[in-house]
């Protein structure tokens, strides 16, 4: 028998088949299975099958039963449909034929058809998490005026229509297409739409986030912490063409080791001023509230309410518009902004800037801050290693940004890591639990979204960053996105 499904992925067809020609007895070596490519007509892929024709006959057809199979069973064939082999309908059908006649088969955990239908499963489901972490967006302007953001992308195996509502959910307030050589969707807001493959040739070209995103690869590049093997198995060579910070691994990778060699071989860094004490004349009188910004850099400069701002350089309070809609409240300031006397302008702003150009949400737009205004750091050797400021340093240092958000009046605090929730909310906030929605507890009635700070997506493997990047960008998309339904509510 030949039995021929159109859509190559379309499980319930196959189901349906392999259901009938269970029930009439048809042994897998008497069906030739066979899936043509998607069509790209634009068909919605769990729409009725075209496969008419390949119905059993009607003699064999009438005589189908429903044959229960195990649930890990159905789910097997879920992931195994989306692999490329062509055998794949075959060596499912042999499996379903032979749980029904051979009850021990289940139980076997090194029959070799068993074995061969979970690794195709587990490539499967490497290539779908391949695809989350490899996408790189590009933003277009379409002719409409619209902004899109597009992708091209080269799956392995057929897994474009089960990944798209992951997209969907994790870039819901952008509009984005993915492109591949088989099957691309679209996502305009409020549905998915797939169609036939595309070709190479419509990538959209670099945009200036490409370029961002370059600059800033290369300058997180740590040659010391290289592990090429690593790096290989959790970036297969296959997917490099296809992602721009590839080309720069090689040249990259070249030149670690004599780069590992300098930094160890330089000679130390002038030790850094450490200012003097502030006169107890000087300091800001308790309880009366700056008038405008200028007063209350001054003011916030010379706080000695704990011991950080003794070592500081200076304080570095936040910077933006009067009135942004915005305030973006990172943990305090680094050993960068330190030393310019503004916020997130080391390796974390170079991060958030990144992800605010990939939004099209200009800097300048929003009030970037900090819960705590001086760095506080511990000296090892001639550097500053960053600490995080204890509960106790946090809470003397609120008020600061307490007038800070009086002064502003932004509509909403998007709190940056668990330091910022913690200050804007008053209690311990679990980020990764109550990120990516507002929250309506503060007394001033502004409301509160969590997300992750740009220096835990940092301190992340190499490989792990890409997907962590864009769950964080549709974090701040969303905050960007939704602030005045979160006023309404
Ligand atoms: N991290 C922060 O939280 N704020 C900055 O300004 C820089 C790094």
């Amino acid at each position: 028998m030949h039995v021929r499904l159109d859509d190559p992925v379309d499980l319930g067809a196959f189901r349906r088949h392999a259901r009938q020609l269970l029930a009439a007895g048809v042994p897998p070596d008497r069906v030739e299975w066979n899936a043509s490519q998607a069509t790209g007509d634009g068909a919605d892929l769990f729409g009725a099958a075209s496969d008419a024709d390949a119905a059993p006959p009607a003699a064999l057809a009438s005589a189908a039963q429903h044959q229960p199979v195990p649930a890990w069973f159905v789910e097997l064939c879920g992931d195994v449909i989306l692999h490329r082999d062509p055998q794949r309908l075959a060596l499912l059908y042999r499996l379903l034929w032979r749980l029904s006649h051979e009850p021990a088969l289940r139980h076997d955990p090194l029959d070799a058809d068993l074995m061969q239908a979970r690794q195709m499963a587990k490539a499967v489901h490497r290539d779908i998490h391949k695809m989350r972490a490899f996408v790189r967006f590009t933003r277009v302007l379409g002719d409409d005026g619209l902004e899109r953001h597009v992708a091209w992308f080269e799956p392995e195996h057929r897994i474009v229509e089960a990944n798209a509502p992951f997209f969907a959910r994790r870039f819901a307030q952008m509009r984005w297409a993915i492109l591949t050589p088989e099957r691309c969707v679209e996502w305009n807001g409020h549905a998915l739409a797939f169609e036939g493959g595309a070709d190479r040739r419509e990538k959209p070209p670099p945009d200036a986030g490409e370029q961002l995103w370059l600059t800033y690869y290369e300058h997180i590049f740590n040659p010391a912490r290289l592990k090429l093997a690593m790096m290989r198995r959790e970036m297969p060579r296959r997917y490099w063409h296809n992602l721009p910070e590839a080309t720069l691994i090689q040249p990259l990778a070249e030149a670690a080791a004599a780069r590992s060699r300098s930094m160890i071989e330089a000679p130390p860094t002038a030790p850094r001023r450490i200012r003097a004490p502030i006169a107890l004349h000087l300091r800001p009188a308790a309880g009366v509230a700056p008038a405008d910004l200028g007063e209350l850099r001054a003011a916030a400069h010379a706080c000695r309410d704990c011991p950080i701002g003794a070592l500081a350089t200076q304080a570095v309070c936040g910077e933006g518009p009067l009135g942004a809609t915005h305030m973006l409240v990172g943990e305090q300031p680094g050993d960068q902004e330190d030393l310019a006397g503004r916020p997130f302008v080391g390796p974390a702003g170079q991060l958030l800037d990144r992800a605010m150009a990939q939004l099209g949400w200009a800097r300048d737009t929003v009030y970037l801050a900090n819960a705590v205004k001086h760095f506080k750091y511990e000296l090892r050797g001639k550097r500053r290693i960053h600490k995080t400021a204890g509960q106790r340093e946090a809470e003397a240092c609120a008020h600061w940004l307490d007038s800070e958000i009086s002064l502003v009046r932004p509509q909403g605090l998007v709190a940056l890591g668990a330091t910022a929730a913690r200050t804007l909310l008053g209690r311990p906030v679990a980020v990764q639990a109550e990120r990516g929605a507002w929250l309506h507890e503060r007394g001033d009635g502004r409301p509160v979204f969590v997300t992750l700070h740009p220096s835990a997506l940092l301190r992340l493997p190499d490989a792990e960053q890409g997907e962590a990047f864009g769950h964080w960008l549709a974090d701040l998309a969303l905050a960007r996105g939704t602030l005045s339904a979160a006023m309404a509510a």
